[in-house]
């Protein structure tokens, strides 16, 4: 392992640069380097796997039906306890928590409010495969001394920062604070995040896309036609042979769109008519849309940009098309043309 040198940029000399260059503030610079350290607790439990005894159901529902896994408890508390009392936030919301949570009264309340998906890709943890932590940051409402869910529906274009971190091979933090996507893979032996790749940039053109292509049969026609296509290949109406890749854990899908391109989605279906798509646009599919539209790809819902959607509740699903431009544009247009 090269030891650092002067050249090396961990997170919080990256963070003290961008709050210098007055692209963040301090609040905020703080605020992410919470969220870094409680996703170095998180890597750490994730990494002893069965010897932690973290593997497996914790035996309780959260509120959108799903059963919770252990880690998808330990995660949301390690979120919620490192972000308590810092001071920079007014209040939180998790995929795993019915409401959002203020800052308790015995601490400061800052400016910004932090939503996660602590655990994203919990099905994945007891098969070794990676998971991951996501979020998404936005302002407190000014004159709004304790935040309720309300105060969260704002779009994803309000955002002042995003990320993930991954639990893979390599723990790795991906993140935006509009200006461009980072990622920092962390050396744990310094127990330190270092930044690894600046400026992420998908290329426009793909492939490779990623489906779970079980749920084909619920598609509507639109889906079944661009899908269709893709599987033609080269002798089909888009004249090139494309690949397939489905981890089931988003952040392990869009790191890897990040890393080399292709398309991710996870569409309507009308398995369940109740549930417009499976993803959730506050926790999975605002932080994913910044996070690959500042690295010069395109994030939709098939008809409309999912960064520019009115949220209506907390946990709102939406369908999610994202990743190289061009294949979303081409997806998008198939969704138009259909209409
Ligand atoms: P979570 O584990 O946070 O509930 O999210 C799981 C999501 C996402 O990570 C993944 O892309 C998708 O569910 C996989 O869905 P299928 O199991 O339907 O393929
Ligand atoms: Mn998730
Ligand atoms: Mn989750």
């Amino acid at each position: 392992m090269p030891t650092p040198t002067a050249h090396t940029v961990s997170l919080s000399r990256y963070l003290i640069e961008e709050q210098r260059a007055g692209r963040i503030d301090a609040e905020l610079r703080q605020l992410i380097a919470v969220v870094a350290r409680a996703c170095t607790s998180i890597s750490i439990a994730v990494s002893k796997g069965a010897l932690g005894g973290v593997l497996g159901d914790a035996g309780t529902g959260n509120v959108q039906g799903e059963a919770q896994k252990k880690l998808d408890v330990l995660s949301n508390d390690i979120l919620l306890e490192a972000n308590a009392w810092g001071g920079h936030l007014a209040a939180c919301a998790s995929e795993e928590m019915e409401h959002s949570q203020p800052i308790p009264d015995a601490y400061p309340r800052g400016g910004f409010l932090l939503l996660f998906d602590p655990l994203d890709g919990s099905s994945n943890i007891d098969v070794n495969v990676s998971v991951g932590t996501i979020f998404s940051v936005l302002r407190s409402p000014e004159g709004v001394s304790r935040p309720g869910d309300e105060h969260f529906l704002q779009p994803g274009r309000r955002q002042v920062a995003a990320g993930y971190c991954i639990y893979g091979p390599s723990t790795m933090l991906v993140l935006t604070t509009g200006h461009g996507t980072h990622a920092f893979t962390l050396d744990r032996e310094q127990g330190a995040f270092v930044l690894t790749q600046r400026d992420m940039r998908i290329p426009e053109d793909t492939r490779e896309f990623a489906i779970n292509v079980s749920n084909q049969r619920h598609w509507e026609p639109a889906m079944q036609a661009y899908v269709g296509d893709l599987l033609a290949g080269k002798e089909g109406p888009r004249g090139k042979d494309f690949n397939m890749r489905w981890i089931a854990s988003m952040v392990a899908d869009v790191h890897r769109i990040l890393t080399r391109g292709g398309i991710f989605i996870y569409p309507w279906d009308h398995k369940d008519p109740g549930k417009p798509g499976k993803l959730r646009l506050m926790y999975e599919a605002n932080p994913m849309g910044m996070l690959v539209e500042q690295a010069g790809g395109a994030a939709s819902t098939g008809r409309e940009s999912i960064l520019d959607l009115q949220p209506d509740h907390l946990h709102q699903r939406v369908p999610v098309f994202l990743g190289s431009r061009n294949e979303v544009e081409a997806a998008v247009r198939y969704h138009l043309e259909a209409r």
